[in-house]
């Protein structure tokens, strides 16, 4: 999982290049690269590390050039090192390849062109790609053609970006299965694995399909089918503005994303509204055309879909199972054409939940994504998209994505409801005011006077823990996982989530003294339970920490520490009662130093299985 950024055009594209990757650094950072032509000879440059070592180093160099392409890295074929790094080049360092993705029949290719005297540099899949197009130019001189060619041979995923001394004003791309986008400009024209590398600039964006490829000019853009046949393509203006891809003034991008949280979900509102509250229908899916539904995703999109589960089968008395799209794939499911496939994903390109839905469509089921990126290849693989309007999520650990995920699927649930006559239209209304109250319930918590103090104060406690134990139940116990996965992902701390009526049956082995447990004990039908989980806790001498409803008095009087929340409706409750864990984890990661918005080991949009 990487990302790569081309730009051709006016400007010097070292810089625009570099300053695209920095934007994708959340695709990965463990190494960087970036090829220019200059004096009409190519040239690399690369480094291990952030592409901030990368920008240092050729900062150096006075560099020109107005055609370049480049990319940061996640290893997957060879360690993080500097030789891995992409761009990779043929024999004579005439081309220069990006790429993203998985080339599965890379150790066939390597072999065949070894035995005809190729030498490698790299212990990458990606170096292959350079190579096939320098033997494919021995049969032809046509550029494209031997590119053409060489694609084609190729097996696994690719977004793929080339650029050549031998065709100095082109790049050169291709896709299958990984994100490629292009940027249309003024005499300028731009490629990337996601739009916001290229926003400072435009917002008008073609976005690449499966078996696409493209030669991109300064002044025109021209695709293709692997046929080499040409092709049209819609331009999408993006409605993302620069200043919503950008940390505004945020520590972090994590802090930003957080506090973002009112405005995305009410523009989640407004976004899908027609649909729910209008004449319009949601298209692609008949909501009578199916009697039980699968959610499949991974990670907090997971935590998204187990709420939902309460959602749909509360609302409208449909069936609901809830996998990991991992695990979805290889459990023989049973689905078939009247299965509704629900796969959540923010990115839309996680390959495991791409695959459980390719699967589940070939095995006859309706299929609807719920997404946050537009023109992804997860919405354009299902029946029907309901979009997540989170704008981008740059942060690694998920924040507005979840909220917003979960306010589409409440979404979801009222038009399943209504559509299949489970629910009257009064009640219809009033869930759907209650659901309109979110966004200033949440706003009202974010401007809590002292909020940020209450919580940096727990996390100032508990910072050096090593463990940490989340509760919750009903319909906020996936709140607990979801609380237990932002703790672990950032600060490195582990953290378990458990639905707090199960603790007795093993974890409560685990509580002492030393132990924090986070507890989600809002109102709801089963506070009572929660209630008597947390003496529980306290009898064991658990250090109790509550998020709780304001007014609480008995969940707050067992606790060390307590965060009130607003009151809302219990199904709406997780959405808010989230927001104090992910500033908790937040508060703790930063105080033990971490690159919050990039932890370790994690990349935004795992593009491998
Ligand atoms: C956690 C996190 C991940 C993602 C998971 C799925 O904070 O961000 O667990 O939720 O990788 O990603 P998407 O939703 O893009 O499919």
């Amino acid at each position: 999982m990487c990302g790569i950024v081309g730009y051709v055009g006016k400007d010097n594209a070292k810089n625009v290049v570099l300053d695209g990757l920095k934007r994708l650094e959340y695709r990965g950072y463990d190494s960087a690269g970036i090829a220019l032509i200059i004096n009409r000879k190519l040239k690399v440059y690369k480094k291990e590390g952030k592409i901030r070592n990368l920008e240092i180093e050729l900062n150096k160099l006075n560099l020109f050039s107005s055609i370049g392409i480049g990319h940061t890295r996640w290893a997957t074929h060879g360690k993080p090192a500097s030789k891995n790094a992409h761009p990779h080049f043929d024999c004579f360092q005439k081309i220069a390849v990006v790429h993203n993705g998985i080339i599965e029949n890379y150790v066939e290719l390597r072999k065949e062109l070894q035995s005809k005297g190729h030498k490698f540099l790299s212990e990458t899949d990606t170096e292959v790609i350079a190579h096939l197009i320098e033997e494919e130019l021995k049969e032809t001189p046509n550029f494209f053609e031997a590119f053409r060619k060489a694609v084609s041979r190729l097996k696994g995923s690719y977004a793929i970006g080339v650029i050549s001394s031998l065709q100095q004003d082109k790049i050169f791309v291709a896709r299958k299965d990984s994100p490629l986008v292009i940027g249309l400009g003024e005499e300028e024209n731009f490629i990337a694995s996601d739009v916001p590398a290229f926003l400072p600039y435009t917002n008008k964006a073609i976005f690449l399909d499966d078996f696409e490829l493209a030669v991109i000019k300064k002044n025109s853009v021209e695709i293709f089918d692997f046929n080499g046949e040409k092709k049209e393509k819609e331009v999408h203006t993006i409605p993302w503005s620069i200043a919503q891809a950008e940390k505004a003034g945020y520590k972090h991008f994590m802090l930003k994303e957080i506090f973002e949280q009112p405005r995305s979900i009410a523009d989640t509102i407004s976004g899908n509204m027609s649909w729910l509250k209008g004449d319009g229908k949601l298209e692609g899916v008949d909501p009578k055309s199916f009697d039980r539904i699968q959610i499949i995703a991974c990670g907090t999109s997971y935590h998204a879909g187990l709420i939902g589960k309460f959602y749909i089968e509360n609302l409208t008395r449909i069936q609901v199972e809830v996998d990991y799209a991992s695990e979805y794939r290889y459990r023989n499911p049973i689905v078939n054409e009247k299965t509704l496939v629900i796969a959540i994903t923010q990115s839309g390109e996680t390959a495991d939940t791409l695959a459980a839905m390719k699967l589940a469509k070939e095995k006859g089921a309706k299929t609807l994504a719920i997404c946050n990126v537009i023109g992804s290849t997860i919405t354009r693989e299902a029946d029907t998209t309901i979009y997540t309007y989170a704008g981008p999520e740059i942060s690694v650990a998920s924040t507005k994505a979840f909220t917003t995920q979960l306010t589409a699927l409440f979404i979801l649930a009222l038009y399943l409801g209504k559509e299949r006559k489970t629910l009257s239209s009064e009640k219809l209304e009033a869930y759907f005011k209650l659901l309109m109250e979110v966004p200033s319930k949440m706003e009202e918590f974010l401007n809590t006077e002292r909020k940020e103090e209450i919580v940096k104060k727990i996390a100032l406690e508990f910072y050096k823990a090593s463990d940490a134990l989340y509760l919750g139940r009903y319909v906020n116990y996936p709140i607990a996982l979801e609380g237990a996965l932002k703790l672990k992902e950032i600060s490195y701390i582990h953290a378990e989530g458990y639905p707090a009526g199960e603790m007795k049956h093993g974890p409560i082995a685990l509580i002492d003294e030393t132990m924090p447990v986070i507890v989600v004990a809002t109102k709801s039908k089963v506070y009572e339970k929660v209630l008597s989980n947390v003496e529980e806790v306290k009898a064991r001498k658990g250090r109790v920490v509550s998020i709780v409803n304001k007014g609480d008095k008995a969940v707050k009087q067992l606790s060390e520490f307590s965060i009130e929340v607003p009151e809302v409706n219990e199904f709406l409750s997780p959405i808010i009662n989230v927001v104090p864990l992910q500033l908790f984890a937040y508060y703790i990661a930063d105080f033990l130093g971490y690159d919050v918005d990039q932890p370790r080991n994690l990349a935004k949009s795992v593009t491998v299985e």
